[in-house]
Order: C-alpha cells, then structure tokens, then sequence
C-alpha cells in the first residue's frame, strides 16, 4: 500500500548511555494520502517528537520512516533537506519566524535563492489569501500572535507541500482565530489534496480529522 508516511516500529531515545529517555517507543503507523490525522495526548507524551521524526530533524533511534515511500532512517543532511524540501510543510509549535525578516522574507526562508526569486509573487499571494495584504512587509514584533500564526502556516505551503505537518498550530489562539486558522488549513489540504497531520490539545479541532492518534507516555494507544 502506498502511504505518505509509514512509520515502522520507530524508537527515538534522548541522552547518553548512562541515563537515556526513551520519548518513542517502538511505535507504528502510517498516513495515507490525501489523509487528515490528528495526534493527541498529554504534555510529554511525544507528539512533537514525531513530528521532528517525519520531517527528518531528529534521527530514529531504530526503526524505519518512510516519506512518499522513500527511507529517510539513515539519510544524511542535505539528503533529508531534500526530502523535506520536496514533500513536506512544518508549521511548528513555537512559529519560528525569525524577527529580523518582514512577513513574507519569512515565508520565503526556506527555499534556495533562485526559487525565493521565483516565488515571491506566490507568496504576496498566500499571505494576501490568509488576510494579512496590509502586512507584507511588516516583523514579527510588528504582528499579533494569530498573524504571526498564518505567517508561519504561509511558510509551511509556499513549496507546495505533499504533507504538511502541524504542531498545535492554534496553541497560541483564541477560540475564534483558532477556528479561521484551522479552516484555513483544512480548505487548503482539500484544495491542494495533501495529506496533513495535526497535533493538537482541542477537541473540536481532533474531531474534525479523518482519524485520531493518541499517544501515552511515547506509545499509540
Ligand atoms: N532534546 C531533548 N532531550 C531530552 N529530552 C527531550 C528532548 N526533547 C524532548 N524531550 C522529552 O521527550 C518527551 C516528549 O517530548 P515531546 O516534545 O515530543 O512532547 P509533546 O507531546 O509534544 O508535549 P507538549 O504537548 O508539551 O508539546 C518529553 O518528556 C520531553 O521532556
Ligand atoms: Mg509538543
């Protein structure tokens, strides 16, 4: 069967042999294509850790992960960039954006020099789309915490992503930017028929996916 991502039996350890944590353990699953997954579970419990393991910027500790069908256990930096760069989106838990660059120099950060060239329009165009026109060229400083937010989730679609990955990507919201936030993100995975993955506290939020993963203590339940 063909999966956006297949996770094999992955454990993923922190520290030194003396005194490890193991955060992940064993676990898998995978995430079809076109599929809208949430991951839920208590703080610790290891949601961001598998978001940092799908998008190859932490290594497994054993195991095997599979993006579009291709292992990224083992691959080497600029390999796993590649693979990140062609298939996926990151909206992460903190936004990242980086406070001396304006709202779309940050949305266009990821990308090499000649795609940032190439898509500067697209990205005037997403932020634009996600009601922050009058923003372009502001800093984060500049920007409230739900426009910080569609700015980091401009980020994540500017390269067209297969996957797109969410980590509580309304943590920092309202009741009501959360719910737009969401929307938005939704319309476009329907839209662009990506897969998506969201890690999230809200019930509202886990409810609407086609599933829900729940994690205890670094295993599914
Ligand atoms: N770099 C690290 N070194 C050591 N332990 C870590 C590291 N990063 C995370 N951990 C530990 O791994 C466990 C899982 O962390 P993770 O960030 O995946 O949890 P989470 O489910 O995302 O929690 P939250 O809901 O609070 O964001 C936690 O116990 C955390 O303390
Ligand atoms: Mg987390």
């Amino acid at each position: 069967m063909s999966a956006a991502i297949q996770f094999n039996k992955v454990s993923l350890k922190y520290g030194t042999k003396a005194d490890t944590v193991e955060v992940l353990k064993s676990i898998s699953f995978s995430i079809g294509i076109e599929e809208v997954v949430s991951i839920v579970g208590t703080s610790g419990s290891g949601k961001t850790s598998i978001i940092m393991l799908a998008s190859g910027l932490e290594n497994a500790s054993k195991g095997s992960i599979k993006i579009n069908n291709q292992e990224i256990v083992g691959l080497k930096e600029n390999e796993l960039s590649e693979v990140r760069r062609e298939n996926i989106g990151i909206v992460f838990q903190s936004f990242y954006l980086i406070p001396n660059l304006t709202a779309v120099e940050n949305v266009l950060l990821s990308l090499e020099a000649n795609q940032k060239f190439n898509l500067e329009k697209d990205a005037e165009e997403l932020l634009d789309e996600f009601g922050l026109s009058h923003r372009l060229h502001h800093l984060p400083s500049e920007l409230s915490g739900g426009e910080q937010q569609r700015v980091a989730i401009a980020r994540a679609l500017i390269n067209k992503p297969k996957i797109i990955l969410a980590d509580e990507p309304t943590g920092n919201l309202d009741s009501v930017n959360s719910e737009s936030m969401i929307d938005l993100l939704f319309d476009y995975t329907k839209r662009s028929q990506t897969s998506l993955v969201i890690v999230t506290h809200e019930n509202s939020i886990a409810k609407r996916c086609d599933r829900i993963i729940e994690l205890r203590d670094g295993q599914i339940v």
